[in-house]
């Protein structure tokens, strides 16, 4: 050994060290809370495939709007179960369907929070798909009309930022025009680009009661074969005039995060789905894994691949965590 070789265990001998050589933080930040808001009052039903989370009426959702924000999460993510689904989904964009009303509690009640609404149909919809079904498809561009007003309705009971996470192709475009029209032009949009056909959306589509009655997504969500054509759909919904752009599922798709990152200059959310989430922590309460260990890892994975933002279940966990003292050194 000559005294110039680089001798990596230096800066790993001590903790602090390792503090200051680390490249990656993980910060409450940097994090978005999903949440699944159903009509009702003092309801708070667990979701037996997400253990920790549930779904939760308007009054309680509040209170978990105030944690969230005390714990320094700048933003909650709104998705709805609707009173009655039918085939154009009308609860989606009623005035006073179950999210409109919760946005409106909540930015009334908890002004230092973000409160981001998903925008799609398939909550909505009798059929469980994404988007208006004829003859047996479904059919991209008369669901554009109904994304936009679900988006402006959002916006109209003070929702901060919508998310469409549809995959109708020109939706962002669809939604960027009707906000503009109705006076919202400084409104931003956090597009789901690269929302893949993934079966680790499992156990969201049991909470929030979605999953399609025939058929499956994969004529609108992409191959989880496919990277360029994820780069295409960003630079597509860039063009279109999307702000924030998102990669999603998180873990399996860290190619696509870090190449999301190399290729464009948007800000970059990654959404650490449902089933990431009940893989964490099956494999914990079996104790076959660390969970917290677990969470803090794959977390940080995501953030290293190239997200700014991270969307997680574990939001609160993790905040409460770091609160503590940062990531382990
Ligand atoms: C609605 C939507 C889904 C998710 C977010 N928005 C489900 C789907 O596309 O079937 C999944 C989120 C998760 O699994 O945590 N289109």
């Amino acid at each position: 050994m000559t005294h110039a070789m680089f001798r990596p265990r230096r800066l790993r001998e001590k903790s602090l060290l390792r503090r200051l050589v680390r490249e990656t933080t993980l910060r409450a930040d940097d994090l978005i809370y999903p949440l699944f808001v159903v009509h009702g009052r003092g309801v708070r039903e667990p979701i037996p495939s997400m253990p920790g989370q549930s779904r939760v009426s308007v009054d309680e959702l509040v209170k978990e709007a105030k944690d969230a924000a005390g714990m320094g999460i700048p933003g909650i993510l709104l998705f709805g179960l609707p009173e009655d689904k039918d085939p154009r989904g009308s609860e989606a964009y009623a005035e006073d369907g179950v999210v409109q009303q919760a946005v409106r509690a909540v930015k009334d009640t908890v002004p230092d929070l973000l409160v981001v609404t998903d925008v799609c149909l398939c909550q909505y919809t009798s059929h469980g798909h994404c988007g208006v079904v004829e003859g047996g498809s479904v059919k991209n561009d008369p669901t554009l009309e109904l994304l936009a007003r679900t988006a402006v309705s959002h916006v109209e009971a003070g929702a901060d930022m919508v998310a469409p996470s549809d995959m109708m192709d020109g939706r962002v475009g669809a939604i960027r025009d009707a906000l503009d029209e109705g006076g919202w032009v400084e409104t931003p949009i956090m597009a789901y680009s690269a929302k893949y056909a993934s079966c680790f959306y499992g156990p969201f589509r049991d909470a929030a009661d979605s999953t399609p009655q025939f058929g499956d997504r994969r004529s609108y969500q992409m191959d989880p074969a496919n990277v360029a054509e994820a780069m295409r759909e960003i630079a597509l919904d860039l063009d279109e005039g999307a702000d924030i752009v998102m990669v999603k599922p998180a873990l399996p798709y860290l190619d696509v995060i870090a190449r999301a990152r190399a290729e464009f200059g948007a800000p970059l959310a990654a959404y650490s789905v449902s089933g990431e989430y009940a893989m964490i922590k099956a494999a914990g309460r079996l104790g076959w894994l660390d969970e917290e260990r677990a969470m803090l890892e794959a977390l940080v994975a995501i953030r290293r691949a190239g997200a700014d933002i991270v969307i997680t279940y574990f939001a609160k966990d993790v905040a409460r965590l770091l609160e503590r003292g940062a990531l382990p050194g």
